[in-house]
């Protein structure tokens, strides 16, 4: 008789085994037959900064072991938690990335559908580059295990999944290797001229500073260019106790469980800063590790879009170019905290004299834009994000309290069905478009009626 399979759920929520996403996981090695499976809880091991090494280890040989792996994560800062990240930098570290070549994997996560797309990408490239099968994984909520229909479907889909890797059948990749093409930046910053301003405080997060690499060179020519003064923060030098432990108490009590004072410093860092610039190297398919271990603790401060209309600008160091989805990350921050980024400028697309006056340029933009309080709107990514996180702060209004205060203060419950005059207009038509000569005449005075309001504005030259 053939042997089961042998499969690995590693785990990437902290919480363990109170993760919504392990239920998931576990639901579908369950109904599968002819599979024996361990679950390694990564995500809780990692999460302090101290670990278990014995376990390390041991998590190591079971997944050499293994035939195929099912990763099992949350969507955390719209990529998976930094423990994950972790885990895979101290393989690398430890010189044991070969050992997941040639396995098959899938990937179940759980979330609010929040940027979901873009840590599914990011783990399938990721695993990608380690060499592993990955076919398609599923992105879920927390009630599709409660419908029936959509449990057959995770049914079915692992059975595929274990199918596929018994046959060794082909799946599509969705990345191609990343193509090293590094050029070092040599720039010669001019002295930078006259007294800086002090009255738009300005901060720069990075986690390069005063060192050898590009982004040092960059952070140099920004500094001199820009009019104001700047407070260097280098995010490795923060005493973090560790990472986010997804515990909530944030969001039911206010505070923090970690007791490291990042909440408090990232609170009055978005609150007091007029301008905020991230200076940022990229690793792997992402940014340094460190980023999103940043990223993930400012979850402290809820769903608050603390940033909304003051002004920033990021610096990136790596090939950019060839990480679209960091990009969309970096476009989406922007766009659904109407952080009004001035733009993303990267070493990748150009090189010495033509980066050198870009963020000259953009550095003295930043300025002007901040003082002129620009507002640049959002687009889809804004737009759409900034519509999931009003749902559900809504639904959830009774429990996140300080991020529904948030939402009411700002008139972020922008609800279609709260407009009185579109109900009454959609009352009205909706009893007039009974009627096909209505419907005809609306058609024929649809454009002008249209743009009636707009054009009268710009007709009478009024500002
Ligand atoms: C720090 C943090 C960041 C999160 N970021 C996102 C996000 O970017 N997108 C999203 O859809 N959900 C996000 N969530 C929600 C979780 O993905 C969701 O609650 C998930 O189901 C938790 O799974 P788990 O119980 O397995 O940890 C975040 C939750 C936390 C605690």
């Amino acid at each position: 008789m053939a042997q089961p399979t042998k499969m690995v759920i590693i785990n990437a929520s902290p919480k363990g085994e109170y993760s919504l996403t392990l239920q998931y996981a576990r639901y579908l090695m369950m109904h599968e037959k002819d599979v024996v499976w361990e679950v390694l809880y990564v995500g809780e091991e990692l999460t302090d900064t101290d670990f278990d090494h014995t376990w390390f280890h041991a998590s190591l040989d079971l997944i050499e072991q293994c035939e195929a792996v099912l990763w099992a994560t949350p969507v955390y800062t719209m990529l998976v938690p930094y423990q994950l990240l972790r885990f895979l930098q101290l393989i690398e570290q430890e010189g044991r990335a070969s050992l997941f070549v040639g396995k098959y994997a899938t990937s179940i996560m759980s979330c609010f559908h929040y940027y979901d797309h873009l840590a599914q990408h990011w783990l399938q490239a990721t695993c990608e580059d380690l060499g592993m099968h990955f076919m398609e994984g599923l992105s879920v909520d927390d009630k599709d295990l409660m419908n029936p229909t959509y449990r057959q479907s995770l049914r079915f889909f692992m059975e595929e999944f274990h199918h596929t890797c018994l046959h060794r059948l082909p799946v599509i990749r969705q990345s191609k290797d990343l193509v090293e093409d590094f050029v070092p930046f040599k720039p010669q910053p001019s002295a930078s001229q006259g007294e800086k301003r002090g009255d738009l405080r300005t901060v720069l997060l990075t986690d390069e500073v005063g060192g050898e690499g590009n982004l040092s060179a960059m952070i140099k020519v920004f500094l001199a260019s820009y009019p104001n003064q700047v407070e260097v923060v280098d995010i490795n030098t923060f005493p973090y106790e560790g990472a986010c432990q997804g515990c909530l108490r944030c969001e039911l009590v206010g505070e923090c469980d970690r007791k490291d004072g990042f909440q408090a410093f990232y609170q009055n860092l978005v609150n007091s800063c007029d301008v905020l610039v991230h200076a940022m190297n990229l690793e792997g398919r992402y940014l340094k590790p460190v980023w999103k271990l940043f990223l993930d603790r400012t979850f402290s401060n809820g769903h608050r879009t603390s940033m909304m209309g003051k002004h920033t600008c990021y610096l990136v160091s790596g090939p950019l170019d060839q990480l679209p989805y960091v990009r969309q990350f970096l476009e989406g921050k922007d766009m659904v905290g109407r952080e009004n980024s001035v733009g993303v400028i990267s070493d990748d697309l150009c090189i010495d004299q033509q980066l050198e006056a870009l963020i000259a340029e953009t550095a003295l933009r930043l300025d002007r834009s901040a003082r002129a309080h620009f507002q640049k709107g959002a687009n889809f990514l804004g737009i759409g994000g900034m519509k999931i996180f009003r749902d559900l702060i809504y639904g959830m209004r009774g429990v996140v309290r300080d991020d529904h205060r948030f939402y009411k203060q700002r008139k972020l419950y922008d609800f279609p069905q709260r407009r009185l005059g579109n109900q009454l207009f959609n009352l009205v038509m909706g009893f007039a478009f009974l009627f096909k000569p209505v419907r005809l005449e609306a058609y024929k005075r649809m454009k002008p009626l249209y743009i009636a309001k707009q054009k009268q504005l710009v007709d009478s030259g009024r500002l």
